[in-house]
């Protein structure tokens, strides 16, 4: 899909990753909503003809009302972009808070946006869902089992969406990166033990980086979009050589976590 002049909805764009997507998209020409669960206000007066739409994806209520500002805006939206993310809890003990947080902007916050946005794409026979998942969603979390889960998830849902309607004009794509300089790998409070692995292994993407492997995916319609390409070496070891993998994975945690 070229961008210009696309109706684009960009969520958890107040910084890190989404800010520099919508930034990127806007200068193809894209006319670009913002949102995040406070706006996204800063990083949209930069942006001439963007607007910026507070909203709590982690509700269906808050998705619906999202889109239907969008669309008042600028009508029918082209290209909605799942971007927010949550990265907390470590492992089944945690509070089930955290776990339902993790579900809900993870996971449900796709399923939400894509209820409301489908029947409207299916008539127009076009429309494009993206969705930021994780390395994490491919591979595995070392250090936080809610990540990790519902990571997991949003790649599965994606994949789903993209065999179920890719024959009738939609496109997916799902961004899976592993580390990126955003406030979220350096929130000790919330990812804790997996913001260490991030840290500490691989490399770290700065998000305007991030963005450009975005929007080449983008255009030429791809589905797995990989900024650390070595990801699919990895997958391909995962699924070739499991034991193999899990051994791997298990010395990388000792090293770096200590268990
Ligand atoms: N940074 C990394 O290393 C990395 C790696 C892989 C995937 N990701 C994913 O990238 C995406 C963007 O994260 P980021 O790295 O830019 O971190 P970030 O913390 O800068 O961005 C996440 C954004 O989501 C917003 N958000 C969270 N809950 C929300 C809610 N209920 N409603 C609306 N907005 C909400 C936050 O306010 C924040 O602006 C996330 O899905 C994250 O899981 C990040």
């Amino acid at each position: 899909m070229q961008l210009t002049d696309r109706h684009v909805v960009v969520t958890g764009a107040a910084g890190g990753i989404g800010s520099a997507i919508a930034r990127r998209f806007h200068a193809e020409g894209a006319r670009v909503v913002l949102s995040d669960l406070h706006g996204a206000h800063a990083v949209s007066s930069e942006l001439p003809g963007s607007i910026s739409v507070a909203a709590d994806i982690g509700t269906e209520a808050g998705n619906v009302a999202l889109i239907d500002a969008a669309e008042e805006a600028f009508g029918p939206v082209d290209l909605f972009f799942a971007n927010a993310g949550v990265g907390m809890g470590t492992d089944p003990m945690d509070a089930e808070g955290i776990w339902e947080l993790s579900f809900a902007v993870n996971v449900h916050a796709h399923r939400w946006a894509a209820r409301r946005l489908l029947p409207g794409w299916l008539e127009r026979g076009e429309g494009y869902f993206c969705s930021t998942a994780s390395a994490a969603g491919l591979l595995a979390q070392i250090g936080s089992a809610p990540y990790s889960v519902t990571k997991h998830a949003a790649v599965a849902f994606a994949e789903w969406m993209s065999i179920t309607y890719g024959g009738r004009g939609l496109k997916v794509s799902c961004l899976c990166p592993q580390g990126v300089n955003t406030a979220m790998i350096h929130q000790e409070d919330q990812l804790a033990d997996g913001g260490d692995i991030v840290r500490h292994v691989g490399t770290i993407l700065e998000p305007a980086d991030v963005a450009e492997v975005v929007l080449q995916a983008i255009t030429d319609e791809r589905f797995l979009i990989l900024p650390h390409p070595e990801v699919a070496d990895y997958l391909a070891l995962k699924g070739s050589q499991t034991e193999r993998w899990l051994g791997g994975m298990r010395k990388l945690q000792r090293q770096v976590l200590g268990y």
